[in-house]
């Protein structure tokens, strides 16, 4: 096996196109309710990117177990950093969904949402005693953060060692 399997590489884009939506629709949304301008459709659709994230999480680990991984490739130590990088995103990727459910839940989020009426809904300071809030914005600063080391050094594969890595994660077929 020299790359990825089919399915591996579509959860790994997809994963990425969903986490800049959930990313981009968390933000709109923080500022619709600094606004107090929140709507119940703003909530539903970051929900459904965030929570495709935990759902494309979960079928990559099983793909994972059944399908295998590639060995690995480059330095000894470098390739530990990278197993470790891995093993911390697909933590976060996890997590990160999962306080945002939570964040949810202990919030007045599920009374509007629940109600369908924005006028429920978290106003200006209104998520100021809700931890699981804090530890979700705390979280999205993690992932960004280890997912701009990934891609660096994806990059440095690409363009310093060029041992065609990303030939790993890509849909053309080698064999
Ligand atoms: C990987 C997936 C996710 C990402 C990248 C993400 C990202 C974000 C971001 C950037 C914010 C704005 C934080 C701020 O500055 O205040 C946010 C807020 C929030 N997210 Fe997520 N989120 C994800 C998943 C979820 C899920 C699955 C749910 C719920 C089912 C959720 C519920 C919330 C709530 C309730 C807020 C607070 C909105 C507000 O401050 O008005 N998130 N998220
Ligand atoms: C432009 C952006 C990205 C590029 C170019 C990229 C590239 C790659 C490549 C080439 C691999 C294979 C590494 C190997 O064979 O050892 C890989 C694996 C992986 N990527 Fe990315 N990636 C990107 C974004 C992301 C993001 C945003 C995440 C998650 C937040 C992510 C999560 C992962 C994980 C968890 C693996 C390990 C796969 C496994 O062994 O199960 N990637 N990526």
């Amino acid at each position: 096996m020299t790359q990825y399997s089919k399915r591996m590489v579509i959860a790994h884009w997809l994963t990425l196109a969903m986490l800049v939506a959930a990313w981009f629709l968390g933000e709109e949304l923080a500022e619709a309710t600094d606004e107090s301008k929140a709507t119940v459709l703003g909530y539903l659709v970051h929900m459904l990117a965030g929570g495709a994230v935990l759902l494309l999480t979960a079928a990559r680990l099983l793909f994972r177990s059944k399908d295998g991984t590639p060995p690995v490739l480059g330095q000894a130590l470098m390739d530990k950093v990278a197993k470790g990088t891995h093993h911390v995103l697909y933590t976060l990727l996890f997590v990160l969904p999962v306080s945002g459910v939570i964040t949810v839940l202990t919030s007045d989020a599920i009374k509007g949402i629940s109600a369908g009426d924005a006028s429920l809904l978290p106003k200006e300071n209104g998520y100021e005693h809700v931890f699981a809030h804090e530890v979700h914005e705390v979280l999205v600063t993690a992932l960004i953060v280890v997912a701009v080391l990934h891609i660096l050094g994806a990059i440095k594969h690409q363009f310093i060692d060029k041992d065609g890595l990303m030939e790993r994660m890509m849909l053309r077929r080698k064999d």
